[in-house]
């Protein structure tokens, strides 16, 4: 029995590949790698796009497939707002596909990375699963159109899901072998990290006219390790019985754009150069978690919930 693990190059995925691995489970990625990093998956892989439905029912074919954890969509706010068709087309398309593969397939249990931008603008301090969903850009349109796809496949077809709504995934392998790489970069963190590494002079702060303490967006930053333990938590809950739900993932305690840089100046022991900027169109001012239900109900327990920690593993896999 193999745990198909979709968009496990990337990222997140691949920081859950590994996890899954030393916790015994077998499993096989697939990954389009139109963002994923071949090297960073040591397990089954197929290069495939879940749009080409025959190739992925493929791999259902060729393993024993018992569980789906799906990572692949595109995830930025900023190109989402100028490129919606291509968010629709592969995040929201792309689900379609791979639940008419899992239907046919009989395979029952789906866990999915959702995130807080289905949120949009919070009504209250810590956000709340029930909280309501008004993205302010279309990625998170598409996260919401996804897990409510979810919910209409699992009552018509004897399906389960648990849409893990994650905050801001940050951080590294504690031993610096795994990490984030985009290209582009557009993640705060790394782009900060880019000034003392040599890659670029300065960092901009997109905006400092945000309703909050010192005018820059506050995000709630959530190590990429805590994530990956969240996923096989919420595959064992279905498989244990579990109903399909939604979860957030965040730490609670939020940080400015600014509060991120000073961090990073410490870790680094760089200046590291800033300068305002305008604002970022579709970004949301504060997104802070409350995660008591993912406690409560999966018994998950964050390890690395401090920021300096989360920029100290991030900065160590730079400099590797
Ligand atoms: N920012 C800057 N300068 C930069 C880059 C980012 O000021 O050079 C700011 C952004 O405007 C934002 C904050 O830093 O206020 C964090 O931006 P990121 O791009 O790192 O992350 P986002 O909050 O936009 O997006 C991330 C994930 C999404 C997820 C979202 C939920 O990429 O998948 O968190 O908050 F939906």
């Amino acid at each position: 029995m193999a745990i198909l693990i979709i968009g496990g190059a990337g990222y997140i995925g691949s920081h859950a590949v590994r996890y899954f691995s030393d916790k015994g489970r077998d499993v096989v990625v697939v990954d389009s790698l139109s963002t994923g990093h071949r090297e960073a998956v040591d397990v089954p892989f197929y290069q495939l796009d879940i749009r080409d439905e025959k190739a992925l029912e493929e791999v259902f074919l060729s393993h024993d497939i018992d569980g789906v954890i799906h990572f692949a969509a595109n995830s930025l706010v900023g190109v989402s707002m100028v490129e919606p068709y291509e968010y629709y087309h592969n995040n929201v398309y792309g689900m379609m596909c791979l639940l008419n593969v899992m239907r046919r397939q009989g395979v029952k249990n789906l866990v999915f990375s959702s995130t807080a931008a289905t949120y949009g603008e919070p009504i209250r301090e810590l956000i709340l699963e029930d909280d309501p969903t008004e993205p302010t850009n279309p990625y998170g349109e598409t996260k919401l159109a996804m897990e409510k796809m979810m919910k209409w496949f699992a009552r018509a077809y004897n399906m389960k899901y648990i849409s893990l709504r994650y905050f801001n995934a940050a951080g590294a392998q504690p031993d610096g072998s795994l990490g984030e790489m985009h290209n582009p970069e557009t993640h705060l963190i790394p782009l900060v990290l880019q000034v003392p590494a040599g890659q670029r002079d300065k960092i901009s702060i997109f905006g400092d006219d945000y309703p909050t303490a010192d005018g820059t967006c506050i995000r709630d930053y959530i190590h990429v390790c805590d994530l990956a333990s969240a996923h096989l938590l919420a595959l064992e809950y279905l498989e244990k019985g579990g109903e399909s739900d939604v979860f957030n993932l965040g730490n609670g305690k939020g940080y400015s754009v600014k509060e991120v840089i000073e961090t990073a100046r410490k870790v680094t022991g760089h200046p590291i150069p800033a300068v305002v900027e305008a604002r970022r169109p579709g970004d949301p001012a504060i997104l802070v978690a409350s995660s008591d239900k993912a406690k409560r109900e999966l018994g998950w327990k964050p390890e690395h919930e401090n920021l300096e920690e989360i920029i100290s593993d991030a900065w160590r896999f730079y400099n590797k």
